[in-house]
């Protein structure tokens, strides 16, 4: 029998974000973050994302009287601020060559326009870094993952502001010079095309603060100036961290067409386009004329500064990053046909497929099919930064979790990845899967939506002793890794 096994050097690891896993919201200077004034969402609609995540001015200034934790519970996250040293041991204990994290722009800049960063949050990521290189684990950093200061939002109008891109340029060149010994691999932007979706949380935007200006015109412009800034951050980072590498960061949405009428398979593919745009810009270094299409069709004006296309053209990214969860289907007419829910999206139910707790359509061939689509597009080593299941776990009497359902998953799209990799000949740096360790959830921000393969004990409202404990596929992934694959055909 054929051995089968990933490439040497093969990155597995495992993915967080500072605005779900570190909680530590106002200690060591930090500043306040769009996330930690993010409603819980009492009554989870999966359905309708819109509805859910709506922000109003009005929330945020309810937000910010407050210090309460367990209606904003990403203010307690799952406690790695102070936990982080017995988190990266146990990470270290799986085999992880790789751990992506973000850095909470509040903790550097704690309003985003300070002159001087806070010394005390460059520290803590000193430490960070430090214990993760003690295990040999590889920091994947992403810049900006749903953090910036809460101030940019009230006194700039969030992204929509040029101004902006001068402050994050700042944070830029400031984490790249402190972290230049520590820090290879870099994402500037989490999911870019997230504007779209959740335009708050991205992009630090509200929409009654916008009157009079067409929502879509906004989004774009902020969209614009992110891509403008990741530009700058990548030509700092090339700069500053000779041989780093950095890379966009995609919601990589997976469409089939509904039936074989072309009617639908048009489309899935308007549909795998809106979500190819962001990619193609940051890849290519310019707007897609597709895209400029659209902007032109919805009448979005983009202003530009002189030096932005240059800045765009000449620092495209290094390699193409991207989370995959599940995928969805295209119809042109979607009457009498099920909805099925997804990463911050509704698309038409596949009925070939099974579904999470929480309704996401469970389709490891689509991973694939992600991976060779991206690959043959760009041509460009790809990195899987996020994967994974969002299910209920339950602890049983002797303290174990027992969560075969999450190795199902895992194991079902290890192989198909390997598939990509092997027959398809798909570049692919490594994987890490979403959540290695429980953390809040960003669409619901729940708790028991839970992605680890480390329990850690915390309800919905932030109760629970913060203890950590492995669970059953804590084990099973050490397994994977250590036989760097061949350990999924035993
Ligand atoms: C990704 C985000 O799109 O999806 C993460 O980058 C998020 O921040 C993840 O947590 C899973 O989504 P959710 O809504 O289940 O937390």
């Amino acid at each position: 029998m054929v051995t089968r096994r990933f490439p040497e050097g093969f990155l597995w690891g495992g993915a967080t974000a500072a605005n779900q896993v570190e909680g530590g919201w106002k200690e060591g200077g930090k500043g306040i973050s769009v996330s930690d004034c993010a409603h819980h969402n009492l009554d989870v609609d999966v359905q309708n994302f819109k509805k859910q995540n709506a922000i109003t001015s009005k929330d945020i200034e309810t937000a910010l009287k407050t210090d309460d934790e367990s209606l904003y519970p990403k203010r307690h996250g799952s406690h790695f601020y102070h936990h982080y040293k017995e988190d990266i041991k146990m990470f270290a204990q799986m085999g992880f060559k790789v751990y992506r994290l973000s850095i909470a722009w509040s903790r550097i800049f704690p309003n985003g326009d300070d002159t001087q960063p806070n010394e005390e949050g460059l520290k803590f990521y000193d430490n960070v870094f430090d214990e993760c290189l003690k295990y040999g684990i590889e920091p994947l950093v992403t810049m900006s993952h749903y953090e910036p200061p809460i101030n940019l939002t009230l006194n700039y109008n969030g992204w929509y502001s040029r101004e902006v891109v001068g402050f994050f340029e700042t944070y830029a060149k400031t984490i790249c010079t402190r972290y230049k010994d520590k820090v290879k691999y870099w994402l500037t932007f989490n999911e870019i095309d997230s504007m779209i979706r959740h335009p708050y949380t991205t992009g630090g935007l509200i929409e009654d603060r916008f009157p009079g200006i067409e929502w879509e015109q906004v989004i774009f412009q902020a969209m614009h100036h992110q891509f403008v800034a990741s530009a700058i951050a990548t030509k700092i980072c090339h700069e500053i961290i000779p041989g780093s590498m950095v890379g966009c960061m995609l919601t990589k949405l997976t469409y089939y067409p509904y039936t074989c009428k072309p009617e639908d398979v048009l489309k899935a593919q308007q549909d795998m386009r809106g979500t190819y745009c962001y990619s193609d810009t940051q890849v290519f270094g310019e707007y897609p004329s597709y895209l400029l299409s659209r902007f032109k069709n919805h009448g979005v004006i983009i202003k530009k500064e002189s030096g932005d296309d240059k800045v765009m053209k000449d620092y495209p990214v290094d390699f193409v990053s991207f989370s995959y969860y599940m995928s969805s289907c295209s119809a042109s007419s979607t009457e009498d046909l099920d909805v099925a829910a997804g990463n911050t999206i509704t698309g038409i139910k596949n009925p070939y497929l099974p579904s999470s707790d929480w309704g996401w359509q469970i389709d490891p061939i689509g991973l694939r099919i992600s991976m060779v689509d991206l690959y043959d597009r760009y041509r460009m080593p790809l990195f899987i930064v996020e994967n994974g299941l969002g299910a209920k776990d339950e602890v049983k009497e002797d303290g174990t979790i027992d969560d075969e359902y999450r190795i199902n998953y895992f194991d079902v799209h290890f192989k198909s990845m390997l598939d990509a990799i092997e027959y398809d000949g798909v570049e692919c740096l490594g994987y890490t899967s979403w959540g290695c360790i429980d953390l809040v959830s960003e669409s619901t921000k729940q708790m028991s939506k839970r992605y680890g393969f480390i329990y850690v004990d915390c309800d919905d409202y932030g109760k629970g002793t913060y203890t950590r404990i492995p669970k059953k596929s804590f084990y099973w992934y050490k397994n994977v890794i250590e036989s760097n694959g061949e350990y999924l055909f035993k």
